[in-house]
């Protein structure tokens, strides 16, 4: 029998959902080598309209700076059949419980230009050089419970705990309910990957949302110093936070600020184990690791993609004739290793001389958190590194296991000893 060869176009679903059976960088170049803009066959997609993913830098940028050309709320083109939530098909119930469908990152102009500015006002660059000191508190306290042992992983003792400690910190969450947070956004965050029908993840929506409303009724009374408090009393000409947008933003940066910067840490620590001679740079020279950070994102960055586009009218992009209404996504992971943009693009290099990387994403979306996940990445690689200087792989490579949630790619465990 005649067996079917299946194209890098079909591969890319796979890296999507997370079946995959080839290493995601090779199936990436090969898109590269077959064009910037490319047809992909969508299970769940609607006929009318065609997916496309983007593979270069520059076409990928232009999708997302160009908001006369593309859009995130597919409800406001004519004739669209697309809702929010319709690429991970999921039920009525979850999406009306799905904070990631009507927040900041879902939203056009002018929603997302007003929501924004008014979350800005509590984003700024000078509170979170302000957090330093608390985020270096909580790297120390994580490696004092495991110094002894000699060993731990990676992710569970330290990656995935800093990020939410961070957050939760920031955001107001008392320590005692963190677990709690954490497994419900891990249970959603497996359950809602592009394309999967998981009605699983209803429960922890709901409880997520409910824990959050409290919390949000017990701030209103009894305000402290944390950004839901701030959050609450900020207005700006009169123009306020509504009860539903304050719930979304706070339960969007709990889940935006913790899954991604713990990926930013593990990943980013075995791809240091993978070349020996970067990591040695690193120990040597300890000034370099915001540069290997913003590498470590180039190279190997959290999110494989940004959310869906939704082309506005017709265009041309990338030699491609995109009809209104088609779905792009920008292949975040690929254009930053685009070989015209960056030289040796596949080679890890912390003394890179780097252009600007997409792995935050670029135009009126890109990531709030970015200042924050910097001074994270910052602390956690120069405190592991002073800390444990010997730092050693634990168990043979081929064991590492990766997991794919919600089109980002991470490790399960990374053990090491030190
Ligand atoms: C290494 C860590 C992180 C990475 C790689 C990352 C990546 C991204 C990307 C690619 C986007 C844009 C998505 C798009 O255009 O579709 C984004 C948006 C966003 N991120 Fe992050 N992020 C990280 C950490 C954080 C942190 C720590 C926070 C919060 C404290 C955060 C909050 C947000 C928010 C609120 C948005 C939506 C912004 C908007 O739509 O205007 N992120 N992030």
């Amino acid at each position: 029998m005649e067996s079917k060869q299946i194209t890098p176009e079909q591969e890319v679903l796979g890296v999507l959902g997370g079946k995959i059976n080839r290493d995601p960088f090779a199936v990436f170049e090969d898109l590269r080598n077959n064009g910037s803009v490319r047809p992909i066959p969508m299970p769940m997609g609607d006929p009318e309209n065609q997916t496309w993913i983007v593979t270069h830098m520059d076409q990928a940028k232009q999708v997302l700076k160009d908001q006369a050309t593309f859009c995130v709320d597919p409800s406001t083109i004519e004739k669209s059949s697309y809702t929010k939530t319709s690429l991970i098909n999921s039920s009525e119930e979850v999406s009306s419980n799905l904070f990631l469908s009507n927040s900041l990152n879902a939203l056009d102009e002018p929603d997302h230009r007003r929501l924004r500015r008014l979350v800005s006002r509590a984003f700024t660059p000078k509170y979170m050089e302000s957090l330093r000191p608390s985020v270096q508190k909580i790297a120390d306290d994580l490696l004092d419970q495991v110094q002894d042992k000699g060993e731990m992983d990676i992710v569970v003792d330290y990656a995935y705990k800093l990020p939410i400690n961070v957050i939760s910190n920031m955001i107001g969450v008392p320590e005692s309910d963190r677990e709690q947070i954490y497994h419900w956004s891990e249970v959603i965050a497996s359950g809602l990957g592009v394309g999967s029908v998981n009605e699983d993840v209803v429960k922890s929506l709901e409880a997520f949302g409910d824990y959050f409303k409290q919390l949000i009724d017990e701030k209103r009374y009894q305000p402290g110093e944390d950004l839901i408090s701030e959050l609450i009393a900020i207005e700006e000409e009169g123009d306020k936070l509504t009860e539903k947008e304050l719930l979304s933003m706070v339960q969007l940066l709990i889940f935006a600020g913790h899954e991604t910067t713990s990926n930013l840490i593990s990943t980013g620590t075995l791809m240091l184990l993978d070349h020996p001679e970067q990591l040695k740079l690193l120990k040597d020279d300890p000034d370099l690791v915001p540069n290997a950070v913003e590498e470590l994102l180039r190279y190997h960055g959290p999110s494989t993609t940004a959310g869906p586009r939704y082309a506005r009218k017709d265009t041309e992009l990338g030699g491609q004739q995109i009809k209104k209404g088609d779905i792009l996504f920008p292949l975040l992971k690929s254009a930053n290793r685009d070989e015209q943009v960056f030289s040796d693009s596949e080679d890890l290099d912390v003394s890179r001389d780097l252009k600007r990387h997409l792995a935050f994403g670029q135009g009126v979306h890109m990531c709030l958190g970015a200042p924050l996940a910097r001074i994270e990445g910052d602390i956690a690689f120069t405190t592991l590194l002073k800390r444990m200087p010997d730092i050693k792989l634990s168990i043979p490579r081929e064991q590492v296991q990766w997991q794919f949630k919600l089109a980002a790619q991470g490790l399960s465990s990374l053990p090491v000893s030190f």
